[in-house]
C-alpha cells in the first residue's frame, strides 16, 4: 500500500488528488487547518473501501507545526511513496500579517512550509521505491521574485508581491533539494496547474472573490480535469532531482527562476531563518 501525504489535501486541486489515490487503495493523510474540511473529507473517504485515509489538523504558517508534522509524519509513516504539497492561502489584499514566530504570512505558509516537509520527510522519502515531491504552485509564470535585502517585507509590503515571492522561493526550493539530493533518488516536481476552479477564491475578499469566481466560471479546468496530468507525472516521476512542469509541458530550467547560486543562496538563508 502506497503511503500519499497531502498538504492542503482537503480542498482544492490538493483534495482530488486524495481521492484519487484512495481509489487507487492508497493509504493517504490529508493535512488541512481546518478539522470540518478534514472531517468531510474522512466522511467521504468511508465510501471508498480501497483505500485508507487519515487527516492532520495542522495551521501550517507556524513553521513549529511545521517541525512537528514532519517528525510525526516521518515517526509514523518511515517509507513515504509521495508527498504533495498544495497548502496556500492567498492574501493579495490588506495590510502586511505575520505569523506568532514573526515571518510574513505568504512566506510562512507557501514557503517555510513546503521548505520545513520537503527536507524533513526527506529519510522517509529516500525508503520509497519511486519517490516523488510535487510542489505545487506557478513555475514558469515570469512574475515575482526574491527580495533578498528584505525577504519578510518589513518595508514595502504588498500581498502581490508577497505571494509572487512565495512562488519564486518554492522555484528555488526544488532546484535546491535537487543539487542537495541529487542522489537520494528523490524526483522533485515544480508543477503549475494552469487555473483551476478550486475553493480558493472562498478565502479572498470581495469584490476579488466575484471577480475570480466569474473567471473561474470561464477559464478554469475542473478538478477532475487539472488532476489528470497530476498523477500521470506521480506515477510516473522523471528520473531527474528536479523538474518543472506547466501542465504537461516541461519547462527549461533557464533564467533567474530556477537559478542554481540563487536557490542554495536562498536554502542557506532558510536554514538560518528557522529554528532547528
Ligand atoms: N486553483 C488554481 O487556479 C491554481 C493555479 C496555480 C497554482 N495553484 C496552486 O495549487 C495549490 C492548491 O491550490 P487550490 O486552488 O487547490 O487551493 P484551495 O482549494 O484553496 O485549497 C487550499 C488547501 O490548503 C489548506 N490550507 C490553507 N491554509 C492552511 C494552513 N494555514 N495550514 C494548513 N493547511 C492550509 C486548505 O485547508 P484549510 O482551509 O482547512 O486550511 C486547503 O486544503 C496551491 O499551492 C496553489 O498555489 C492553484
Amino acid at each position: 500500500m502506497q503511503t500519499v501525504i497531502i498538504t492542503g489535501g482537503t480542498d482544492g486541486l490538493g483534495k482530488g488528488l486524495a481521492l484519487h489515490y484512495l481509489r487507487q487503495g492508497a493509504h493517504v493523510i490529508a493535512v488541512g487547518s481546518t478539522a470540518a474540511k478534514g472531517q468531510a473529507l474522512l466522511t467521504e473517504a468511508d465510501t471508498i473501501p480501497a483505500g485508507r485515509a487519515g487527516f492532520i489538523r495542522s495551521d501550517l504558517t507556524s513553521v513549529t507545526a511545521s517541525q512537528e508534522l514532519a517528525e510525526r509524519l516521518a515517526q509514523d509513516h518511515p517509507v513515504v511513496d509521495k508527498l504533495i504539497l498544495c497548502a496556500q492561502r492567498y492574501r493579495l489584499l490588506g495590510d502586511r500579517a505575520t505569523t506568532p514566530e514573526g515571518f510574513e504570512h505568504s512566506f510562512a505558509l507557501a514557503y517555510l512550509s513546503r521548505f520545513v516537509l520537503s527536507h524533513g520527510l526527506h529519510d522517509a522519502l529516500r525508503a520509497a521505491r519511486r519517490p516523488v515531491i510535487m510542489n505545487v504552485g506557478t513555475p514558469g509564470v515570469p512574475l515575482g521574485r526574491i527580495h533578498w535585502d528584505d525577504p519578510q517585507l518589513t518595508r514595502a509590503y504588498s500581498g502581490t508581491k508577497a505571494t509572487l515571492q512565495s512562488f519564486r522561493a518554492n522555484d528555488l526550493l526544488g532546484v535546491a533539494f535537487g543539487v542537495l539530493h541529487a542522489d537520494s533518488g528523490i524526483s522533485y516536481i515544480g508543477y503549475n496547474p494552469g487555473v483551476v476552479s478550486t475553493g480558493m477564491p472562498q478565502s479572498l475578499p470581495q469584490p476579488l472573490r466575484a471577480a475570480t469566481k466569474a473567471l473561474f466560471a470561464m477559464f478554469a479546468a475542473s478538478v477532475p480535469k487539472a488532476t489528470a496530468p497530476m498523477t500521470a507525472l506521480l506515477d510516473d516521476p522523471p528520473a531527474e532531482p528536479f523538474t518543472a512542469y506547466w501542465q504537461k509541458r516541461r519547462l527549461p530550467l533557464n533564467g533567474r527562476a530556477f537559478d542554481r547560486q540563487d536557490a542554495l543562496r536562498l536554502h542557506h538563508l532558510t536554514r538560518e531563518l528557522i529554528p532547528h
